[in-house]
């Protein structure tokens, strides 16, 4: 077909287009995505017919007659089990369901961030957030991490170096349990330091929680939101790692100040319908039982993930071993660029996530790449990691040994 040359007439500001989508990696260590075998099929589908049958005629309304927070029963969910795991004390009114928590960010940002702005974030961070906030205008302050997560003493210096240059940022966002990309957890101790400060410095916190019910003990510190005394706390939360995240559920827990702010700006009409319903039906009798077998499932995928590194990479990569999560964040030696990995990786089938793109200290992430090990199967993280040992090598000679043989000798 002919294509219209819209090019004149666009808007100004937009990002560049998109490429189109040519599959999967055939080794795809990239994305947030899911262990398809722990997708509850037959409890969603058994979920779906069930709410169906009984209140489907109420898709003939915006809104499913639960007005535009989100349907009922799945926010009555939310505030239980928030309560029972995180501590939080909220009823269903103070929480509103997002499409993904990708639009809670969307919402955030469009009620607090003007181009100019400046926004105090982990020195490694989550990438959609950074893009975010770069097509927002803002300014990104990072504050390194150490194995406990966000470091107090460098936030406390960051925030009083602002205040001296006249500066009130718009918020702290912080990934504090089980961080992306790091997988660090805040400590609780760090949570009370953090609303200390942001108290003092008159500066609201976004807690992006999503990773939470991942943790391989189960045992999480309360969310900052549950410990704040002031107020000040965002909370964000996502079905989309603990069920499932094509169904493009999240939501966001706030006071009526700021949800009502972020609700006039959510022009959608309302989330969509069939997999809130879904939800609300599935969890409360199954997430319970669900999440600790998903876990398992992980964990046993990052140690499959772990030993093929040890084993293909030696010493060269470097990690620490992560108390939950999807991801692993490696270090490779100082002369590896993975964003120049990332092309040759892509052309032999491998899919890795460059570290610049999930750092506001580019130089600090150049080393560095993120892998998410929950899609792959087992053989796929074992091969697709000696075929990315092969293609590290050939660009850029580490590591000079693979599966403990030395690789002059091979050739
Ligand atoms: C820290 C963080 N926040 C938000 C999201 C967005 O998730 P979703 O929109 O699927 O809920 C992700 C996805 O990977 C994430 O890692």
């Amino acid at each position: 077909m002919a294509s219209f040359d819209y090019i004149p007439l666009l808007a100004p500001g937009l990002p560049p287009p998109v490429a189109r989508w040519n599959g999967f990696a055939q080794y795809n260590f990239i994305g947030g995505h899911n262990d398809p075998a722990h997708v509850p099929v037959a409890g969603l589908v058994k979920a779906m017919t069930d709410v169906l049958n009984r209140e489907g005629s109420n898709l003939a309304t915006y809104g499913l007659a639960s007005g535009p927070l989100g349907y009922r029963p799945l926010r009555e969910f939310l505030a239980k089990k928030l309560n029972r795991t995180a501590g939080i004390v909220c009823d269903a009114d103070e929480i509103l369901i997002t499409s993904g928590s990708l639009q809670a960010l969307d919402l955030v940002n469009g009620i607090l961030v003007a181009p100019g702005d400046t926004v105090i974030v982990e020195q490694e961070t989550y990438q959609g957030t950074l893009v975010r906030l770069a097509r927002a205008g803002a300014r990104v302050v990072g504050v390194p991490l150490d194995r406990d997560g966000m470091r107090m003493d460098a936030l406390a210096a960051t925030l009083d170096d602002l205040k001296r240059r006249n500066v009130r940022p718009k918020f702290i966002y912080t990934i504090p349990t089980v961080q992306n990309p790091t997988s660090t957890i805040l400590s609780e101790a760090r949570r009370l330091e953090m609303l200390r400060l942001a108290e003092q410095h008159g500066v609201p916190i976004i807690e992006d929680d999503c990773y939470a019910d991942l943790i391989w003990d189960g045992r999480r510190p309360p969310a900052i939101y549950a410990l704040s005394q002031h107020g000040g706390v965002i909370h964000l939360g996502s079905f989309s790692k603990s069920i499932a995240p094509a169904l493009r559920v999240g939501y966001i827990v706030a006071g009526w100040d700021a949800l009502s702010r972020m609700l006039s700006l959510k022009a959608d009409a309302g989330s969509g319908a069939l997999e809130q319903m879904t939800l609300g039906e599935y969890c409360p009798a199954h997430f319970d039982e669900h999440v600790p077998q998903l876990r398992k499932g992980l964990r046993a995928k990052l140690e499959t993930l772990m030993d093929a590194l040890n084993e293909q990479f030696g010493t060269a990569a470097e990690f620490d071993d992560p108390k939950g999560g999807i991801f692993l964040w490696v270090k490779l030696p100082d002369a590896v660029d993975t964003m120049k990995l990332f092309q040759p990786a892509l052309a032999a089938g491998i899919a890795i996530n460059p570290g610049v793109e999930w750092a506001t200290d580019k130089e600090r992430g150049k080393s560095r790449m993120r892998l998410c090990f929950a899609n792959p199967s087992h053989e796929a993280i074992r091969a697709g990691v000696a075929a990315l040992a092969e293609v590290c090598r050939r660009e850029f000679g580490v590591p000079d040994r693979i599966a403990n043989v030395e690789q002059q000798a091979r050739a």
